[in-house]
């Protein structure tokens, strides 16, 4: 009779706090900081909608929390990204952060999220240091470091026999990365950087730069360009009539979500990167289709970033039962637990990095098309990070 008894007030405690969640778990407040305009623009909305698939699926509610969004336009501008992210943490008092696109901005995120202790989640920015020097135990990374794209690249390249490259890139924290993951693969393989060309973010005036690259005549060209950027770059180098003469090779970011802008000029190039138009899985198949049903676009490697912070977010959410004070079992299960993400499974390293598949893509028609992996379950090496 006891036992029954005590059975029964388990039973009806279980039930009191099931609906105590299911009305009153208070709403998850979720900080979007990303570029709205400039040359990043399409990327954060990309990200955006990729996010708000995914929680779309889940019946918009993460462990039992329904979700309200505060949206931030970052403008891709580090000299404004402190103060926008304390807004974010102080006045309307966010539960998490995701952001952003513009490595720079990422990293003053990184640096408040670090001191504050609030869950950060980066959806693109590939600053090597959020996820080296500055790793921390509540900020995560879904897209890449920036070493890793341009390490693959590396490879490929050396692999490819080609000798003396030129770089060319914009004057920050992802071109310089960039370069430098390409340059540590590539001289390992045998290769050699001859001149390293660079621009400031986000200006676009090309000529003269690509006068240098005709008259220094290397092998190839290795590029880290993306968004607007990348398409007004790749039509110039196809319009001083270097695409023929002199290969342009990038990372990924050179031609993703930028294919219908650049038209012939982005036709035949390589580039490496973590996703592609042509994987044919089911779980890409299921997401390409529900993505494009959702916003009458075709999605691109920012909507699967977007999508996979959201699935992270999910996951570290379930386990803590939807606290986020219970930062260690938070990130023990995000580090346990691989993400099924569209580009392919990947894990979270212990620096909160993806370590993934690199794939070799060429651009046919209006697709990234897969021709090869680069570099299997590639991870960064994640200098300086103590955890
Ligand atoms: C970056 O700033 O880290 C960045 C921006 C755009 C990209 C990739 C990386 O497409």
């Amino acid at each position: 009779m006891k036992v029954f008894r005590s059975s029964l007030l388990a039973a009806a405690a279980l039930l009191c706090s099931a609906s105590l969640l299911a009305q009153g778990a208070p709403k998850l407040k979720v900080g979007l900081m990303l570029p709205y305009t400039g040359t990043y623009a399409a990327l954060g909305t990309a990200i955006e909608n990729g996010f708000k698939l995914y929680l779309s699926e889940q019946s918009n509610q993460f462990a039992g929390r329904e979700v309200e969004f505060v949206k931030v336009d970052d403008e891709s501008d580090p000299s404004k990204a402190t103060d926008n992210v304390n807004k974010l943490i102080k006045r309307d008092n966010v539960d998490v952060i995701i952001g952003s696109v513009h490595s720079g901005v990422a990293m003053a995120m990184a640096k408040v999220a670090k001191e504050s202790g609030t869950l950060m989640i980066v959806p693109n920015a590939g600053a090597d240091a959020v996820t080296g020097p500055m790793c921390a135990q509540n900020i995560y990374r879904t897209s890449f470091s920036n070493w890793q794209p341009g390490y693959a690249m590396g490879e490929v390249m050396a692999k490819k026999g080609l000798k003396k490259v030129v770089t060319i890139t914009w004057k920050y924290a992802a071109g310089d990365e960039s370069v430098r993951g390409f340059k540590e693969a590539f001289e390992k393989g045998g290769g050699q950087v001859v001149k390293e060309l660079n621009l400031p973010f986000p200006n676009v005036e090309f000529q003269a730069l690509l006068t240098d690259i005709a008259a220094t005549k290397p092998d190839a060209v290795y590029t880290f360009f993306a968004g607007g950027g990348a398409v007004k770059f790749v039509k110039d180098y196809a319009a001083a009539g270097l695409k023929k003469s002199i290969p342009l090779y990038g990372s990924g970011f050179l031609t993703d979500g930028t294919l219908d802008a650049q038209g012939a000029a982005a036709d035949g190039l390589f580039t490496t990167l973590h996703y592609a138009d042509s994987l044919d899985t089911p779980r890409d198949k299921a997401f390409r289709l529900a993505y494009a049903k959702a916003y009458k676009l075709q999605p691109d490697v920012y909507a699967v970033q977007g999508y996979d912070a959201a699935q992270l977010l999910a996951l570290g959410l379930k386990a803590v039962n939807g606290d986020l004070s219970k930062k260690a079992e938070f990130s023990a299960a995000v580090e346990k637990n691989k993400i099924d993400s569209p580009r392919g499974p990947f894990t979270i390293s212990r620096a909160h990095n993806p370590v993934q598949d690199i794939y070799l893509r060429q651009v046919s028609g209006k697709e990234n098309k897969v021709v090869g992996i680069a570099s299997k379950a590639l991870a960064d090496p994640a200098r300086g990070c103590r955890l």
